[in-house]
């Protein structure tokens, strides 16, 4: 059996598959194009992806032997599922693992933007710290403020929980009921209008799906306070970043932090000049021993469906009954 990984990832998931597999990697930093990944995926009977490969109908239908996609992270949204399960291949993720990481980055983000310390560090590397003033880049206080999280899953779940100790009001927006968050830091469900509406910090931790899309819009800053900020850690499509950039230039909100784009690695014109916004190249997994891992769970998802076992976690299920090996 050949496996094919896309891109370099920890050498712990590479070790892993060569005990069992012939591996192909593609040794570069480079994401592969659409074209190369067609060419690659032809000859592979397993795929370990990463969640910037666009894994498309076209790719998929390219690779004759392929039955398995492992995608080396939580999110699928850069793999068409249903053509995947329409072919009888299984699609895998790397969920539980990296939600500390992201829970930890999004608080990260959230104090950075709320106490201003990227600008911070900005204006004292450029020399404009003059000393200390009563008046000088004044933040907002979280103690006893609405913290409204749009994703009640693992990560949101795990920002909830980290919230206790600022004594925060918690609001939640799922379509299921959280028993945990409720019971652990007294969270409670509400509608997105009313999260909008009340919340002084939005963080998003919802994936990307077609009802998820730009869920952050114009008509959405609108109904937001004026003092509150918006953290992203989930996907950046969620948000309408054209709509977000003249929400933060007109101040109809106070802040953002970001650590996923619309268009990334892209950002949209004007994001970058704004001093009221923190932006992070991704990072929402990036511990050492998070990605180690990731690229474990996504080596052995690979490695329990050829043992005929059940992958740590698949998203299409219903193809194990189909399994061709
Ligand atoms: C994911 O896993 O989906 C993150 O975006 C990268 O770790």
């Amino acid at each position: 059996m050949k496996v094919f990984v896309t891109r370099r990832i920890p050498s712990v998931g590479i070790e892993l598959l060569r005990e069992h597999f012939q591996v192909e990697l593609n040794d570069s930093s480079t994401p592969l194009s659409a074209g190369e990944l067609k060419e690659k995926v032809k000859s592979c009977d397993a795929l370990l992806s990463l969640v910037t490969d666009p894994i498309t109908a076209d790719v998929i239908a390219a690779g004759q032997n392929l039955k398995i996609i492992s995608n080396h992270g939580v999110g699928y949204d850069n793999i068409d599922v249903a053509a995947a399960t329409s072919r009888g291949i299984a699609v895998t993720n790397t969920p539980d693992v990296l939600t500390d990481a992201t829970a930890d980055f999004t608080w990260a983000l959230l104090l950075a933007i709320t106490r201003r310390v990227v600008e911070g560090d900005r204006v004292v590397r450029n020399g404009e710290f003059t000393g200390w003033d009563p008046l000088f880049m004044l933040g907002a206080d979280l103690v006893g403020k609405t913290l409204g999280i749009l994703g009640a899953g693992r990560i949101g779940t795990a920002v909830g929980e980290r919230s206790v100790g600022w004594r925060m009001k918690l609001l939640y927006y799922d379509h299921k009921t959280n028993p945990t968050l409720e019971a652990k830091a007294g969270a409670r469900k509400a509608s997105l209008k009313e999260i909008l509406q009340e919340a002084d910090i939005i963080t998003v931790h919802l994936p990307l799906t077609e009802q998820t899309y730009h869920l952050i819009g114009k008509k959405e800053f609108e109904m937001m306070k004026p003092t509150a900020y918006l953290v992203n850690t989930a996907r950046g499509a969620i948000i309408d970043e054209a709509a977000l950039v003249e929400a933060l230039k007109t101040k109809r909100i106070a802040g953002a932090a970001l650590d996923v784009f619309e268009h990334e690695p892209q950002l949209t014109p004007g994001l970058a000049e704004l001093n009221n916004v923190v932006l992070a190249p991704h990072l929402g997994s990036a511990t050492t021993d998070t990605r180690n891992k990731m690229a474990e769970v996504a080596a052995r998802n690979i490695i329990l469906y050829f043992q005929g076992k059940q992958p740590i976690s698949i998203i299409n299920p219903e193809v194990l009954k189909k399994r061709k090996i």
